[in-house]
């Protein structure tokens, strides 16, 4: 039984990172993503929203445990009995962080080896910040995220706004 973790922050959840999951998700016998719940940033959704998109959106694929956490990825892991860390590289500037993440984790935790998916092409300028910019301008996020995030964000934005112009 080989059980990997898609650990990130999901802040939100993009295509790209659903279409890491399904091909991971092929690869594996179980997929935990796990939903990094960082006291030291202010993400624009909570854990629990999160958490709850990650679900909605994987629902289809039997194989898939959305589970968050804190602290180390290495203790995760273990009490996860995960041995594989799946991440997505979208180029070669992802390289250097990941390659030290990968390291660090089986320094940590030797039996814990981290499994690089190439992003698929459509996918490779994506990132949720991008995802957050573009909305914060009001531009069309529909090609970026599920169909059922686009919503989400863009009440999270207004809602950003309306806080701002209150100040
Ligand atoms: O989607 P992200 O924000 O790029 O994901 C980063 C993540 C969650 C994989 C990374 O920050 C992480 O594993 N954090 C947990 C803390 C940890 O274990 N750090 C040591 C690894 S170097």
């Amino acid at each position: 039984m080989i059980r990997a973790i898609y650990p990130g922050s999901f802040d939100p959840v993009t295509l790209g990172h659903l279409d890491i999951i399904e091909r991971a998700a092929k690869t594996v016998d179980e997929l935990i993503v796990g939903v990094l719940n960082n006291s030291g940033k202010t993400p624009m959704f909570s854990i629990d929203e999160r958490v709850s998109m990650l679900k909605n959106v994987t629902a289809a694929i039997s194989n898939v445990k959305i589970m968050s956490f804190s602290g180390l990825l290495v203790d995760f892991a273990k009490q996860t009995g995960a041995t594989i860390v799946v991440r997505g590289l979208r180029a070669i500037s992802d390289f250097e962080y990941e390659l030290q993440m990968a390291q660090t984790n089986r320094k940590l935790y030797p039996l814990l080896d981290t499994m690089f998916l190439a992003t698929s092409l459509k996918y490779s300028y994506l990132s949720s910040t991008i995802v957050k910019e573009v909305a914060f301008f009001d531009g069309d996020i529909q090609e970026f995220v599920p169909e059922s995030v686009v919503e989400s964000v863009q009440e999270k934005v207004q809602a950003r706004k309306r806080m701002r112009e209150n100040d």
